[in-house]
């Protein structure tokens, strides 16, 4: 079995710190990350600097990785605003993002759920006139820090709607990590009854601890797309409380050990993460990366 490992760390990792990490850091991050084998990273954003000043830099960093040809470098975009920065950028794709709740969407963007569709389809239309496929993020699928209980119904609701636009592939947001294996067994197999699993990406934050129990939940109901990000770095700025996304190193830790290929290189990994924990000087949650420079005598 194959999963396709979507590394989000330098952008829902950075967007969270509250130290600016250095662009040329940003950018050898990137590169490290590149060389370990992962296909897909979410290198930055091009929302409004004013609200996330940590990627601010996002054309500068972009056009300072070396981009490498088998690696596919996406950033969010919220409107046409960002995708105008993007022009000044080469990118394989780009990601938009709303919530299946109202409240999140509000403090998120800045706009109720109904005014934010025609806003997104004028990226995705902008995007898919030069080429360039389009990643649909749904926020607060089992959980929003205002609302609290997220009735699936409205996530059906928002993943069809964003796949109508020509949206390819939707990744699913436990942005504030309380889902459990049950919950995540319940609602993805009536995401993947409606929209095939194909289509879909599981994006888990680990606050409570359950980000790879999901993991193995989602895998259980077909899903074969996990974002991760690398030294478990990450939160969401309007999810107050969330933590970081499930770590990049431990995910292909797990999944290998269970015979789920990854194609990336543990080691080379695990460079990146120990990389980003000096840069950031603090202990980072991965435990496979704690582990690591624990038994090569490492601290941060
Ligand atoms: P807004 O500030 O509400 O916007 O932006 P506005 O449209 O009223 O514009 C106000 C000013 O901002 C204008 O400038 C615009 O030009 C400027 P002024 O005329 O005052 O000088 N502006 C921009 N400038 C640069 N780039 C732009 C841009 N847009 C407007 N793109 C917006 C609306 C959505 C852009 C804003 O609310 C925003 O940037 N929010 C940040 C949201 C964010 O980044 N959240 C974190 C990412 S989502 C996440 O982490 C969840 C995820 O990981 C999945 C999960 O875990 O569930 C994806
Ligand atoms: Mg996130």
């Amino acid at each position: 079995m194959e999963v396709k490992i979507v590394e989000v760390g330098p952008r829902d990792g950075l967007q969270n710190e509250k130290e600016i990490l250095p662009t040329a850091a940003k950018i050898e991050l990137i590169n490290r990350l590149s060389a370990s084998g992962l296909r897909y990273i979410e290198a930055s954003s091009f929302v409004n600097p004013k609200w996330i000043p940590q990627l601010a830099d996002a054309v500068e960093v972009l056009n300072g990785i070396e981009q490498r040809p088998e690696v596919c470098y996406s950033a969010l975009v919220p409107n046409l605003r960002g995708w105008d920065r993007v022009k000044e950028t080469r990118l394989q794709q780009i990601a938009v993002f709303m919530s299946a709740s109202e409240s999140h969407n509000q403090k998120n963007i800045n706009k109720s759920i109904a005014d934010t569709y025609p806003v997104l389809a004028e990226v995705v239309t902008a995007a898919r006139e030069h080429g360039i496929p389009v990643r649909g993020y749904v926020s607060t699928v089992f959980g929003c820090p205002y609302e609290g209980d997220v009735p699936i119904a409205n996530s059906l609701r928002v993943t069809e709607a964003l796949l109508a636009m020509g949206i390819q592939e939707i990744s699913i947001g436990d942005t504030i990590g309380v889902a459990t294996p049950k919950q995540v067994h319940e609602k993805f197999s009536a995401l993947v009854q409606e929209f095939s699993a194909e289509r879909l990406a599981a994006h888990f934050h680990d606050t409570r601890g359950t980000g790879l129990a999901n993991v193995v939940a989602a895998l259980e109901e077909g899903i074969r797309i996990f974002d991760s990000s690398i030294g478990g770095l990450g939160g969401c700025p309007y999810a107050p409380g969330a933590a970081g996304n499930i770590s990049t190193e431990d995910l292909v830790y797990m999944l290998e050990g269970m015979g789920v290929h990854t194609g990336v290189d543990l080691e080379k990994l695990l460079d990146a993460g120990a990389y980003i924990q000096s840069q950031l000087g603090r202990t980072l949650p991965s435990k496979m990366l704690q582990a690591h420079c624990a038994a090569r005598g490492e601290s941060k």
